[in-house]
């Protein structure tokens, strides 16, 4: 049943990338292959910057992400982006609550209020949750994830849920296909079957197989394996024929 949602490749690309890192035709082209846009959708979120130059998705197929919004339309919010700017821009979906962002101070409400504004934009939102490692220790993992979800999801009709373990972003340490599925299956009771659920956390061409052949796993958000078009080309070919 859960298979049957579309895979998600979204790659973040942080604070990274320059003018030069937009696209040109040939670097996307290996990120769809053979008849895989039926059931796979690849998602780039540069920096803001650059979003209005990226080409455009309805030619490509390659969609476009924000990496955060303000809650807002629009205001005295110095160095804020709303999610409205970001669609104007390009943008179909939006990072929400990464742990980068939740460390700098965003708290469930605030991820509550951004996910709510995307959707007020027409974009999606993808909701990250994730346990740190102290917590994953004392057993508390899933009670953790299960707490950020209820409090950072507003009622929404479309919306893309990111497992990203805080311990396994950036480090290498990938958490286990066992924990993995065990973590998603949890996440699926909680938000029904027609939610895309994403792992993210160092997931590398080497491991993408095995974490995206999981039931409940429907994609992944690709932080260093998503700077390099050939990485993350490998990593989309790695999503499951449904
Ligand atoms: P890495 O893939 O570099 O661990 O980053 C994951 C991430 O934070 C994606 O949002």
């Amino acid at each position: 049943m859960a298979k049957k949602l579309r895979t998600l490749i979204a790659a973040n690309w942080k604070m990274h990338g320059d003018m030069s890192w937009v696209f040109k035709p040939a670097d996307f082209a290996g990120l769809y292959h053979a008849d895989s846009r039926k059931h796979l959708d690849v998602l780039i979120c540069p920096p803001a910057t650059l979003l209005g130059s990226m080409l455009d998705p309805e030619q490509t197929g390659v969609l476009l992400g924000g990496q955060d919004c303000h809650a807002e339309t629009s205001g005295a919010h110095t160095g804020k982006i709303s999610a409205e700017m970001l669609k104007d821009a390009g943008a179909s979906y939006v990072i929400v609550g990464h742990s980068e962002c939740r460390a700098a101070g965003d708290t469930d409400a605030d991820v509550n209020a951004k996910a709510k504004a995307a959707a007020r934009a027409g974009i999606i939102p993808i909701i990250c949750v994730g346990e740190t490692e102290a917590e994953r220790n004392k057993g508390k993992a899933q009670a953790v994830v299960s707490a950020q979800i209820k409090a950072s999801l507003p009622k929404l009709k479309d919306y893309v849920i990111a497992y990203e373990p805080v311990w396994a972003i950036g480090t290498g340490k990938t958490a286990t296909p066992d924990d993995v599925d065990e973590m998603h299956n949890a996440i699926r009771e909680q938000v029904g079957a027609k939610v895309r659920i994403l792992y993210g956390g160092s997931v590398k061409p080497a491991n993408a197989e095995s974490l995206l052949a999981l039931k409940n796993v429907n994609g992944a958000l690709i932080g260093g394996a998503g700077l390099e078009m050939e990485s993350l080309a490998e990593i989309a070919k790695a999503a499951p024929q449904p």
